[in-house]
């Protein structure tokens, strides 16, 4: 038995902008309020699905906050909704608070930076399938590679919430190219480190985490595949038919978590990330190669709606 974390009920909306904070030279926090009918199917917003934001008609930020190397792509316009998961949803009496963790890499990005408290925001959602919880499973590794964190936060809150009577363990893994990259506020100081509670943001929830950096400026020096293929060595009492693995990031990173999910034989699920033009399936923009059960042949699924999150087994990477 497993919960299949999706629901064809969506709709067009308008969300309230409650926050929208930098955190870090890239990184900006936006928080999101929904009220009436929206409220009611946000509620069920769950971890892995995603909503599109229209923010071709937010303005740009003024010429001196534009980074040099987004000049020329600020001019650009934004014609498409972009697609963003969130990264914790709270339900308070008839509202919900929605918060997307967003890293700056375009004209939409750029766009959402000028968003303050009280601005409006077109939102098309909840979209596409999130994470399945499956009831058998004691242990869950959350791998996370760049901007691949926001969903698994937001999976981190329910695992430790919602199904904390039977997941015992939820252990999480953070990487990317340097620590400027990771989309975390700070590190715990070091005692709290050496106890493997690294990142404050999943600490919050009380979970162990282990920190991946390429170029070693900040926790592991290496993939953050490594680090989990060493901490799975070191990890003797697993039981992998107890065992899942939640993934998002870089395609190449979910490869490899696929790669060493199969040899250890254990479950794992990957949220696959697609250049999405409409987000529900009608523009077969966004396809991911899938294999057919039990065959040789391959079929296109859509990443909007039918993913974004597959069984690992299941994609052609
Ligand atoms: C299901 C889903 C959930 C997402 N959740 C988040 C999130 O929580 N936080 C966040 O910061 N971003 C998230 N993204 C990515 C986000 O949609 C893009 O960063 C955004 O659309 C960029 O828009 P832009 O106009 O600023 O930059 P663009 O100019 O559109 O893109 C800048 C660069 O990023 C690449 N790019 C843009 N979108 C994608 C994509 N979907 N897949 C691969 N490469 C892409 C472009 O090719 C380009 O090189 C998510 C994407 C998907 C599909
Ligand atoms: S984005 Fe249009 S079909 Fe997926």
């Amino acid at each position: 038995m497993s919960e299949r974390f999706s629901s064809s009920a969506k709709g067009l909306f308008k969300a309230v902008v409650s926050s929208n904070k930098q955190i870090g030279e890239r990184f900006c926090r936006l928080k999101l309020e929904f009220s009436g009918e929206a409220a009611k199917l946000f509620a069920n917003f769950r971890p892995g699905q995603f909503a599109e934001l229209d923010l071709c008609g937010t303005a740009l930020p003024s010429a001196e906050n534009i980074p040099e190397d987004l000049i020329d792509a600020a001019e650009r316009n934004i014609l498409l909704r972009r697609p963003f998961s969130f990264s914790d949803v709270t339900v308070d009496r008839d509202k919900v608070f929605a918060e997307v963790l967003y890293c700056v890499v375009g004209p939409a990005t750029l766009r959402m930076t000028t968003l303050s408290s009280g601005d409006s925001v077109s939102v098309i959602g909840p979209l596409g399938n999130g994470f399945r919880i499956p009831s058998d499973k004691k242990t869950a590794l959350l791998v996370a590679g760049g901007m691949g964190v926001p969903p698994l936060l937001h999976l981190a809150k329910v695992l430790t919430a919602d199904f904390r009577a039977t997941m015992i363990e939820v252990i999480a893994f953070a990487g990317a190219k340097t620590e400027k990259e990771l989309p975390f506020k700070g590190q715990l100081d070091e005692i709290s480190q050496q106890l493997g509670f690294s990142i404050p943001e999943f600490a919050g929830y009380g979970i162990e985490s282990r920190l991946a950096t390429d170029d070693g400026s900040a926790g592991y020096h290496g993939f953050v595949t490594d680090c989990l293929v060493e901490w799975l060595g070191q990890a003797n009492d697993l039981a992998a038919k107890d065992t899942v693995i939640y993934s998002c990031g870089p395609e190449a990173m979910l490869a490899r978590v696929a790669e060493i999910a199969e040899y250890k034989k254990i479950d794992c699920q990957v949220s696959m990330e697609r250049v999405m033009a409409c987000g529900i399936g009608l523009c077969q923009s966004c396809a991911v190669e899938c294999k057919v059960n039990g065959s040789n042949e391959t079929v296109y699924k859509m990443c909007c709606k039918d993913g974004p999150v597959f069984d690992s087994k299941e994609v052609i990477f």
